[in-house]
């Protein structure tokens, strides 16, 4: 076919994100440490990338020469604030180092306050004596740290999310068990839910408090949530229940001030009109039927489509249509939309040009369409600890060899550096690395 291009507007930002506890290591004072202690993780995050050690730099390198101009990374509570009463300057001033870092490569900073992991005088998962966002005093301790740290931190940036994926969180922990503290209690995962609203609007009045021009939003994991069978009234019902409370419930919040789980609707006045842009992590589309065995997962059986385009783990299903319907919902907020996370496990590296290829086609219909996409962020820089699948999943544009620290540079990384210094994706590009989607994004 004819050469052709897509071309994003000028100051679109592309970066990628990445979050302590999967880079830093030695990060031991915290639930996720004591979980993988306990051994419910395939491995353990010991070192990481060895950001704490002082491999940042040499990543942030790897992403300025690779013409990513943003990165969103986030900063760990429990080192911050190791006890309740007790603040570490020391590492206040290591994340200010890693900031100017950024911006003496001239990339610009956006900061999450919350990614998954409590500091263990906040909860401790093995003794549950500390209960975390159960606890009805967390939503101001958060609040308080949140304070501290973006007072110490402000200097280097003005974009801030304060919790990362709460519906991931509350789901993982509460409801299907796999994150500390795998409880499985519908009634819990509700509690915590209206706790992290609560934190969050705390912690977005605090944050304007002491930074006027702050932006201040979530990172929501969308995920589109299809009815397994079209025909079926209780597959579409299903479907429907579980994409208002993943999909729905906290930006709700935020807007309207309730939080509405099931019939039961739980006010939460002060977080009205607490979003400045909404963040959205996009990976993947489920189809769900009915299922009465399935209570605990509010009567929902999830799978893939039945020929769906698989990740190299099964985790992910290819489907880059559900990413424009994230947008599209992200818009209907009318604020500014920041893509906080997108990307896959691919060891190979097959998967992935192409995941990215049309994910980024996706993109770029959105921005066209005029809604409001201001940064792209890909999940992630170098393969980092995966959580409860550990080791197991690689999600870097680099990999890494946990053994030697080496980094070694994926040709998905030579793809997205062309798409960054080019600000688009062409013809060429996709002919080059994924031949295969061609017919997809560059129809003769
Ligand atoms: C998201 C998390 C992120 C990473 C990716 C693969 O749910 O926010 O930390 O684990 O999945």
């Amino acid at each position: 076919m004819a050469k052709a291009k897509i071309q994003f507007p000028r100051g679109f930002l592309w970066g990628t994100a990445t979050a302590a506890h999967q880079v830093e290591g030695q990060n031991t004072n915290n639930n996720w440490h004591a979980w993988e202690e306990a051994g419910k993780t395939v491995d353990k995050s010991g070192l990481a990338c060895d950001w704490w050690g002082g491999r940042w730099r040499e990543d942030f390198d790897r992403a300025a020469e690779t013409g990513q101009n943003a990165h969103r990374l986030s900063v760990e509570w429990s080192r911050i604030q190791p006890e309740r009463d007790r603040w570490d300057e020391s590492a206040l001033d290591r994340y200010r180092e890693m900031l100017r870092g950024l911006r003496d490569r001239n990339m610009t900073a956006m900061v999450t306050l919350h990614h998954f992991t409590n500091p263990l005088w906040v909860d401790d998962p093995s003794t549950d004596s500390r209960s975390g966002w159960e606890n009805d005093e967390t939503p101001q301790l958060f609040a308080d740290y949140v304070r501290k740290t973006v007072s110490a931190l402000k200097e280097y940036t003005n974009l801030w999310v304060t919790i990362n994926e709460p519906n991931v969180y509350a789901y993982s922990g509460y409801v299907e068990g796999a994150f500390p503290p795998g409880k499985q209690d519908l009634n819990i995962a509700l509690k915590v839910m209206v706790n992290l609203v609560r934190g969050h609007a705390l912690a977005y009045k605090a944050i304007h408090e002491v930074q006027r021009e702050a932006r201040v939003g979530m990172a929501h994991q969308y995920r589109s949530i299809y009815p397994q069978k079209t025909y079926s009234p209780l597959d579409r019902w299903v479907a429907k229940v579980q994409s208002s409370i993943f999909n729905d419930l906290f930006p709700r919040a935020a807007t309207e001030g309730k939080v509405k789980f099931l019939w039961k609707s739980i006010k939460v006045p002060e977080a009205v009109g607490t979003q400045d842009f909404l963040g959205v992590n996009y990976y993947t589309r489920d189809y769900v039927s009915f299922d009465l065995r399935m209570a605990g997962e509010l009567f929902g059986r999830r799978s893939f489509r039945q020929d769906a385009d698989l990740s190299e783990t099964g985790f992910i299903a290819n489907e880059p249509e559900g990413f424009h319907e994230a947008i599209r919902w992200a818009n209907r907020f009318g604020k500014d939309i920041i893509v906080t996370e997108n990307g896959v496990e691919d060891a190979s590296d097959e998967f992935r040009p192409r995941y990215l290829a049309q994910h980024i086609e996706h993109l770029w219909r959105a921005v066209n369409f005029g809604w409001r996409v201001k940064a792209y962020f890909h999940w992630s820089l170098v393969d980092n600890f995966e959580w409860e699948r550990g080791w197991t999943q690689r999600f870097g544009l680099w990999e890494l060899d946990i053994e030697t620290q080496k980094r070694r540079k994926r040709k998905s990384a030579d793809f997205y550096e062309e798409i960054c210094k080019t600000n688009s994706l062409s013809s060429e590009m996709v002919k080059e690395y994924c031949p295969e989607a061609m017919e997809k994004i560059f129809p003769d």
